[in-house]
């Protein structure tokens, strides 16, 4: 039986998988967008945080937004990103969202560029050029 395998930094990684649920619906009766905006923010807040080692990072650009299929209440979905550029303050990932019931696309987002402050809110220099599938680079200040 083959093992599931950690994907490789090339690959998108999809972690995390969501409930629709009743108050995630809009009037259509279908996914609202708001809903998944939000969780794929959150998303990409969470990778940022591990790829840069900064827990003060914000999101500065989101590319056009294709909506090519929906969810219905009670499917699952899971969501991927993969860090696509590395720049002196920010990064730049790409997203994927699939239907875990009909195995359909939802959508992918080219490019979300998120940027890492320093404590006035001024970009700071990251230092890094690679991804890390790993939690080395959780910067002590976020530990308790
Ligand atoms: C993030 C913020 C501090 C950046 O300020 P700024 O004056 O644009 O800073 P810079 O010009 O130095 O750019 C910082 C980085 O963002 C990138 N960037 C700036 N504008 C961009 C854009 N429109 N698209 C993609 N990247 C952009 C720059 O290329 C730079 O990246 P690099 O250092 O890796 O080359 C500022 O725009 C801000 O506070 N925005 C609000 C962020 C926020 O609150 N987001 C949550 C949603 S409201």
């Amino acid at each position: 039986m083959t093992q599931p395998t950690e994907p490789t930094e090339s690959e998108i990684s999809f972690r995390t998988r969501k409930w629709v649920r009743p108050e995630d619906l809009n009037a259509n009766g279908t996914l609202f967008g708001g809903s998944l905006l939000k969780w794929i923010d959150e998303e990409a807040t969470i990778y940022t945080i591990f790829q840069l080692g900064n827990g003060r990072v914000v999101t500065k650009f989101i590319s056009e937004i294709n909506f090519v299929s929906s969810a219905r209440q009670g499917d699952l979905v899971e969501m991927g990103l993969r860090a696509t550029e590395f720049g002196r303050t920010s990064m730049t990932m790409r997203a994927q969202v699939r239907n875990m019931i009909t195995h359909a696309s939802i959508l992918t987002i080219e490019r979300i560029v998120f940027v890492s402050l320093d404590e006035y809110g001024r970009p700071l220099p990251h230092g890094f050029t690679d991804v890390t599938l790993g939690r080395d680079r959780i910067h002590p200040d976020l530990l308790h």
